[in-house]
């Protein structure tokens, strides 16, 4: 751990190794072979939701790629070059297993997202899967996906929504009412597990990537379709009932100037 290293880079990276241990080499690689690329606790198909880029040929980074699933599927449609940063070496652990078998020579840096390190203007794209979009502070994430990103280049990400995070209580199932207040909506400190994570309101969210040089290109807000199940690990906190109501998740798109 570095002396700078935000207090809860700390805790998330105790909680991503716990979680590690418990999802095994074959449930990542299951995820890794998945021949469609789908997004969210429904799986809800990129050919629905239409926020990817054609990457045939172009530099990814991944932030906060965890076992990297997100990175191969992308590797595998032609990307030239994809970089996946995540802080928690048991997670690249997986992620450089499956890639020696795998043969796909994906790039796995260990490195907080909100400071990668990497060089500027070296990507084209830059994605995020309940990466850095939900695990890093968006003030400092999104500028660093911009320097990351050539003039032209896309963000693609997936977080939560935000009426599903103030419906959220401490501990337990997201209901039907309102819990905590949009106003000041930033950190959130859960204490059962042990882990942080952000979220801001919309208005927020376009003002930090527009101060970053983003253009927003799409907000897409993800359902769950009728016949949809209790998703085994997201399903602790997300009920496919709350989620025809109401959008669980939102997918952004957004072009750096
Ligand atoms: C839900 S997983 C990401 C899923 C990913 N799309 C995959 O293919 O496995 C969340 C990941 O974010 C990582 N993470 C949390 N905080 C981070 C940070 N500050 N910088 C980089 N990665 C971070 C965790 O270590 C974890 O591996």
């Amino acid at each position: 751990m570095s002396p700078s290293e935000p207090d809860y880079v700390r805790l998330n990276r105790a909680h991503w190794t716990k979680v590690n241990a418990e999802y095994t080499d074959a449930n990542a690689e299951s995820a890794w072979n998945e021949q469609e690329i789908t997004w969210g606790t429904w799986n809800t198909p990129e050919t629905e939701v239409g926020v990817l880029p054609d990457v045939r040929g172009k530099d990814v980074v991944e932030l906060g790629c965890g076992t990297a699933y997100v990175a191969a599927w992308l590797k595998r449609r032609g990307a030239r070059r994809v970089v996946g940063v995540d802080i928690t070496p048991a997670q690249l652990d997986t992620a450089r297993r499956l890639d020696k078998k795998q043969g796909l020579g994906l790039e796995l840096v260990e490195a907080n997202a909100e400071a990668t390190g990497l060089p500027d203007s070296a990507f084209d794209l830059a994605i995020s899967e309940y990466g850095a979009s939900i695990w890093c502070d968006p003030y400092k994430w999104i500028p660093e996906a911009a320097r990351l990103l050539r003039s032209g280049g896309d963000l693609v990400f997936l977080r939560n929504s935000t009426l599903a995070v103030l419906c959220t209580p401490n501990e337990g199932k997201v209901g039907d009412r309102l819990l905590r207040p949009q106003r000041g909506l930033h950190r959130l400190d859960w204490t059962d597990p042990s882990e942080v994570d952000f979220q801001v309101g919309h208005g927020d969210l376009v003002r930090i990537m527009r101060g970053a040089g983003f253009e927003l290109l799409d907000l897409v807000e993800i359902y769950a379709p009728d016949d949809a199940v209790q998703h085994p690990y997201y399903g602790e906190y997300m009920t496919p009932e709350w989620a025809r109501k109401w959008p669980s998740e939102e997918m952004w798109r957004a072009r750096k100037r």
